[in-house]
């Protein structure tokens, strides 16, 4: 009888109190997302500073022009919904904002290293992401601030969504082209990547010491095969791979990850009770490209045939030709950097549109030569979300778990 009672307690204690692998990891149920990035992630931060994407942006699924430089959802979009959270209001967005379950401080052209040049000469926005650390520190204090005061307080987060929020970073991309840009050679932008690197990491940490504790990194995608890296800068047939991206810019964004890795790594040591998810969006963003390039034509015979709905089946490739953009003027690409998506031009008093949009932006990959489309994201986000392109490979919903 003392005998099985003891068991019995222990039983007790072993099952509430011992480690198990398969009861430790929780949903996490994140109450509020804050974004760091460029235009792969901005939702109007961009637009409120230096003027609005202009219109057929957003045209797919917000029916107007909506800070996205996309037709429609980006993968932070995604992201939101799948937490039944609202779509993410952009910091800088004094108007119809609400922060009550996050705020995005990512703008279009941002980079992670201040650039020491003016939007107008080089198109790199100055919210870089020291700004937008600065930018998120301030929304932190003075949120509470305002909350405490009464005011606000179901357009502003709760105190504690900071420390239980998902933070989401895409950034990256930007500070590679700004070296080609200066005309530097594939070795002389490799070898700042590393400072590139040391700015991200000091960021994760000031996020880390205002009490965020679970990150959701993008690494940087395949530069090389977007129509407006193709077009700016000088390629050699040489450098084309057998899907038709430029193999240097390429390798510069896998050396950029390899290093991002790296410091992901270095953070979960310094940073104890940070949970670091590193997703490799390079690989779910080279195999679109390269599957629909190679799968295209097929597509094309399902299309015609009876069995359209067949074709919009998740995770399907079901694209044309990834390198022609949808909204765009002329060329090898549709794309013409002096007439990008939404150019317009008055002749006799009229306004006409020099860059529309595609019939189809369902079945591109690239919305303007330099963005997705949301088909495009919406099947990068399938790929993503649980977790099989993470390290460590954990789902987006567990992604407040220690690995
Ligand atoms: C800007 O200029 C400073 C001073 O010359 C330099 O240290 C820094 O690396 C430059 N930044 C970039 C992004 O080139
Ligand atoms: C802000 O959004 C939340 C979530 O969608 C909603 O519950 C709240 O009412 C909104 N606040 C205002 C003032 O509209
Ligand atoms: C880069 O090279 C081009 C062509 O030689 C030149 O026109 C441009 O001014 C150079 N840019 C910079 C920033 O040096
Ligand atoms: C503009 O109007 C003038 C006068 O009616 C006409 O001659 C000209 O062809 C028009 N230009 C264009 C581009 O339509
Ligand atoms: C994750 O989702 C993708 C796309 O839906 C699927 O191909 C893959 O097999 C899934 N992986 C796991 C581990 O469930």
């Amino acid at each position: 009888m003392e005998f099985k009672h003891f068991t019995l307690q222990a039983l007790i204690f072993l099952v509430i109190f011992l480690p198990n692998p398969t009861f430790s990891s929780k949903s996490c149920n994140f109450p509020a997302i804050f974004n760091f990035g460029d235009s792969n992630s901005d939702t109007g931060g961009l637009s409120a500073a230096f003027g609005q994407a202009p219109p057929p942006n957003g045209e797919s699924f917000f029916h107007a022009p909506a800070g996205r430089f996309s037709d429609g959802r980006l993968l932070t979009d995604f992201i939101a919904e799948r937490f039944g959270l609202p779509y993410l209001s952009a910091f800088l967005d004094s108007i119809g904002s609400n922060f009550s379950h996050g705020a995005n401080f990512a703008t279009a052209g941002s980079t992670i290293r201040p650039q020491n040049t003016t939007i107008s000469q080089s198109g790199y926005s100055p919210i870089s992401l020291d700004v937008q650390a600065i930018q998120f520190s301030d929304f932190l204090r003075r949120s509470q601030i305002i909350r405490k005061q009464g005011f606000f307080q179901k357009l502003l987060p709760e105190e504690d969504y900071f420390s239980r929020g998902l933070y989401t970073f895409d950034i990256g991309q930007n500070d590679l082209t700004a070296g080609y840009k200066l005309n530097m050679t594939t070795e002389q932008v490799k070898a700042y990547v590393p400072d590139v690197l040391a700015q991200f990491s000091n960021v994760i940490k000031q996020v880390y010491i205002k009490g965020g504790r679970s990150f959701w990194i993008h690494n940087t995608g395949p530069v090389g095969c977007l129509p407006y890296v193709m077009d700016r800068f000088l390629v050699t047939a040489a450098q084309i791979d057998k899907y038709g991206c430029a193999t240097p810019f390429n390798e510069v964004a896998k050396y950029f990850n390899l290093r991002l890795k790296d410091i992901v790594l270095q953070l979960r040591k310094e940073l104890p009770l940070a949970a670091i998810t590193y997703v490799d969006l390079y690989s779910v963003k080279y195999s679109l490209i390269t599957q629909a390039k190679k799968l295209g034509k097929c597509f094309l015979f399902f299309r015609e045939g009876p069995f359209l709905e067949l074709t919009r089946e998740k995770g399907l490739i079901r694209f044309e030709n990834p390198f022609l953009a949808c909204c765009g003027h002329g060329g090898k690409y549709n794309y013409n950097r002096f007439i990008k998506c939404g150019s317009k031009k008055v002749i006799n008093g009229t306004e006409i549109v020099l860059a529309k949009s595609c019939r189809d932006p369902s079945v591109r990959v690239s919305w303007d030569g330099t963005h997705f489309t949301e088909a495009a994201s919406r099947w990068i986000f399938d790929q993503i979300v649980n977790g099989s392109f993470s390290d460590p490979p954990v789902s987006l919903e567990f992604a407040c778990n220690r690995g």
